[in-house]
This record gives structure tokens, sequence and C-alpha cells, in this order.
């Protein structure tokens, strides 16, 4: 499976401006039982740096950008997710961290379960034993 699996959000466009609809079990293909969102974040930090057991999440900027790091333990691979129609789908155990935000970024996270602290891996030499390695 590759690290990076982008899901394109059909856009409705027209002279008025663009539109983006998702829907769980459709263009979101798990059933969304969360949505949140993370913004205002300041100049040279970064967040995330935790892996997740069951979660399943879609993660894009609807506004300004971010660069997304994904590890699986054998590899890494970065991605911007710099527009609202580039969505990034996150599921296994992967080691995630968000880096580079814009001012302006508004980086929206579809997820498949309600939010459960039991679920998450933050510690990276755990991550890699619950991998295999
Ligand atoms: P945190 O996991 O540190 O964010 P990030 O992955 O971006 O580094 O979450 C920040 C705070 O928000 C923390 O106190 C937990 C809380 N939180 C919720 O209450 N619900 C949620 O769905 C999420 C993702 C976080």
């Amino acid at each position: 499976m590759s690290l990076t699996q982008i899901i394109r959000f059909p856009t409705h466009s027209d002279e008025r401006g663009s539109l983006i609809a998702l829907e769980g079990n459709d263009m979101i293909p798990f059933d969304i039982k969360r949505v949140y969102y993370i913004f205002g974040t300041q100049s040279g930090v970064s967040r995330g740096f935790h892996a997740h057991v069951h979660l399943k999440q879609v993660a894009v900027c609807v506004a300004g950008k971010c660069k997304m790091r994904l590890d699986n333990g054998h590899e890494q691979q970065e991605i911007w997710l710099d527009s609202p129609d580039k969505g990034l789908l996150i599921e296994g155990l992967i080691w995630r961290e968000m880096h580079e935000f814009s001012p302006d970024c508004v980086l929206m996270v579809f997820a498949s379960e309600p939010y459960d602290e039991s679920d998450y891996i933050r510690n990276y030499t755990e991550f890699l034993h619950q991998a295999g390695l």
C-alpha cells in the first residue's frame, strides 16, 4: 500500500467560485464520525508526531498549505497538502507529522472514529515496535 494515497475531490466551479461536497462512504471512504480542523499554527511549529492503531483519516488543507510527513517504519514520504481538492487518506499504522504550515493554513481532518486517546501511539520507539520493527 502506498504511503501517500491522494483523493482528488470533484470541484463544482462556476463564475461565482468553487464548491466541494464530501460525503462519507463516497469521496471519504469511511463513515465520518468526527471532523476537526487545525488553524492559527505559528510559524516554525510542527504538529502530529503520532500514529493511530485503528483510525482512518482524510486530511485536506481547505486554505493555505502544510507539508505532511508519513512514515510506516520502513519508508518515509513527504507530501504538500496545498489545494482544497487534494485529500490525503491515512490508514494503517503510519506515523504522521505536519510541518511548514502557511499562516493562512486551515487543515481539516475527517476521521472514522470519535476521539479516543487510547488509539494514539505517541512514542516513536513504541510505534516501531508495534510495526514489528
Ligand atoms: P493533538 O493530538 O496534540 O494535536 P496534533 O495531532 O495536531 O498534534 O491535540 C491537541 C488537543 O486537542 C489535545 O488536548 C487533544 C484535543 N483533541 C480533541 O479533544 N479531540 C480531537 O478530535 C483531537 C484531534 C484533539
